[in-house]
């Protein structure tokens, strides 16, 4: 289960050069169970390593967990799937749609793989993995034991669940359950699926998923990225108004507890921070909330330039950016205004 290479430039979508002490895949239970007995002193599992930044060699153990398989069931109602945690997340949405499993087709093309997708709650274009989620099916170290998690107590919130929070390294998970109903109902909230008219097709709201998603945000295999870089920051209502009398412009999503979400992506398009570079790191030209790898980064040029986004925003916005990502130093996650 340990592989001989230590080298995690493969294994992270933004390229960095970084090695862990050790790298262990594990793809059964009789392996897990084998890794919770001798636990390591510091580890960090890994996904599909599309929101891990390793700004440094980590000096530790990076786990990958490798499961594998898609299990079917039917109701009335819907169908029930079980999908184990190292499938490919596109894949799924592709398999869905290609056996008239529709409802997943608005979170097309999100990188990483099945079992990332309650951690981070994965979301785009109006739909979130919380409303898809049936359960979490998750091993605990401690216990040995596998364990159901109702999506009621997986706490989901935005970019965030109880597995960043109470369970963070006490297990893996393991698969996730999803639930699609029959009754499919297009989601077209979103600009740019709205015009699609009121009764498209499950492929054609994929497809226009897709080209939306191709026009905006770089492929990590071309240009190496970890999607949005900071969260969509939310404010008081009271701080909202008196940046929008200043600047009319702003973009925002009114919450139903009075408080308002503002689009980061505009907040560093108003600093004219597009395209600004640190080192080989950048600020896409196309979306300024994705950084990118655009030569050779290190993690310093990516942690200066993200650094520097904030401050310039915080500047001219009185708003902090926290990151999305999760950024991984020697000694484990540590956090941006830490670094
Ligand atoms: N905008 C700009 N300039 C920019 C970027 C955005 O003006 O450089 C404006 C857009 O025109 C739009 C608004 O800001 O009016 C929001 O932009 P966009 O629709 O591109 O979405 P986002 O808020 O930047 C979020 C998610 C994405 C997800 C999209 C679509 C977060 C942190 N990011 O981005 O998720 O794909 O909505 O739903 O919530 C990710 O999490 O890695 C990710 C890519």
């Amino acid at each position: 289960m340990s592989q001989p290479s230590r080298c995690l430039k493969s294994l992270n979508s933004f390229a960095l050069n970084a090695n862990a002490q050790e790298i262990v895949t594990l793809s059964n239970l009789v392996q897990l169970e084998q890794f919770a007995q001798q636990l390591p002193k510091q580890f960090y599992i890994l996904g599909g390593g599309s929101n891990s930044l390793f700004i440094n060699d980590y000096q530790g153990t990076v786990v990958c967990p490798d499961f594998k398989g898609i299990n079917v069931a039917n109701t009335e109602d819907a169908y029930l799937l079980e999908v184990a945690s190292g499938e490919n997340w596109h894949d799924l949405v592709h398999y869905c749609l290609a056996n008239n499993m529709p409802g997943l087709e608005n979170l097309a093309l999100i990188p990483g793989n099945c079992g990332a997708a309650p951690i981070q709650n994965i979301g785009a274009y109006g739909i979130e993995f919380a409303n898809v989620c049936d359960y979490v099916k998750w091993f605990d170290f401690a216990t040995g034991k596998v364990e159901i998690l109702s999506k009621g107590e997986c706490d989901f919130d935005y970019r965030n669940s109880i597995f960043k929070g109470s369970l963070k390294n006490k297990g893996i998970v393991i698969a996730v359950g999803i639930k699609l109903n029959k009754q499919w109902q297009p989601l077209l909230n979103y600009a740019g699926l709205n015009e699609l008219g009121s009764s498209p097709t499950p492929k054609q709201v994929f497809e226009q998923v897709v080209a939306i998603r191709q026009a905006k945000l770089p492929d990590p295999k071309h240009l190496p990225n970890a999607g949005s870089f900071f969260k969509n920051p939310v404010i008081s209502q009271e701080l909202f108004e008196n940046i929008k009398l200043q600047y009319p412009k702003l973009i925002s999503y009114p919450l139903t507890n009075g408080d308002v979400k503002l689009a980061a992506g505009w907040l560093i398009q108003e600093c004219d921070l597009k395209g600004k570079t640190i080192g080989g790191a950048a600020v896409h030209k196309l979306q300024a909330l994705v950084l990118v790898n655009i030569d050779n980064a290190s993690g310093s040029d990516v942690v200066a330039l993200a650094k520097f986004v904030q401050r310039t925003v915080f500047k001219k916005f009185g708003v902090n950016l926290e990151p999305e990502v999760r950024i991984i130093a020697s000694s484990g996650e540590i956090l941006l205004e830490n670094i």
